[in-house]
């Protein structure tokens, strides 16, 4: 079987992209990691395993640059687009072009957006959690693949409460990839079933 061709998109640190670098049987390959920011540390860990790595700044024209970052991911000629921690938000043109997923640190439907973490523990829930799922044209809204729930603690900050869901989205993330590769995952409208 041909093996998956994936392109990363990444803005900061690259934790989750390490996890799906680190994965022992992922199934596919990483074979580009593109970023919206020339200083995004998850480029430097593209680079270190010899992974092409190139960050598509935005300027003052949004389509101009979603169209620029479209032309870099086409020329790798992906089978599955993975967002690991890429913090905008991409067009429906975009995102119906390849199978794209994203991972969140939230159990959506509940906090969208780029300050889950924050928003989960100042509305006081006691239970958060991560979610993997494919990108629609809306934030945040597609369908889900993966959850898992994290505990929250009396005591926890963003920092602490954000460092034990990482954890999980370490684990889930490259789980989600590796079934999608082996070609193991069914879509039906919003329903997603994982076979294991
Ligand atoms: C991850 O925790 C991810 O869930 C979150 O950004 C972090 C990136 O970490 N994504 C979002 O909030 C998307 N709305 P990383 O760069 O270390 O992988």
């Amino acid at each position: 079987m041909h093996r998956k061709r994936l392109v990363v998109l990444a803005s900061g640190s690259g934790t989750n992209l390490q996890a799906l670098l680190d994965a022992p049987d992922l199934g596919g390959d990483i074979v580009a990691v593109l970023s919206d920011r020339i200083g995004a540390r998850a480029l430097d860990r593209a680079r270190g395993r010899g992974i092409a790595a190139e960050a598509v700044e935005l300027g003052t024209d949004r389509t101009a640059w979603e169209s620029a970052l479209c032309g870099r991911v086409t020329a790798h000629a992906p089978d599955m687009v993975i967002l690991a921690g890429f913090m905008r938000v991409l067009s429906g043109d975009f995102v119906q072009r390849w199978p794209v997923l994203n991972v969140h640190p939230s159990l959506l439907p509940a906090f969208p957006g780029a300050h889950a973490v924050d928003e989960a523990l100042d509305w006081g829930v006691k239970v958060a959690g991560v979610t993997v799922h494919y990108v629609d044209e809306l934030v945040d809204h597609g369908p889900i693949i993966a959850q898992e729930a994290v505990t929250v603690r009396d005591d926890d900050t963003s920092a602490t409460l954000h460092a034990r869901m990482q954890q999980v989205e370490h684990r889930l993330l490259p789980q989600v990839v590796r079934a999608l590769c082996e070609g193991r995952v069914q879509r039906n409208g919003r329903h997603v079933r994982i076979q294991q």
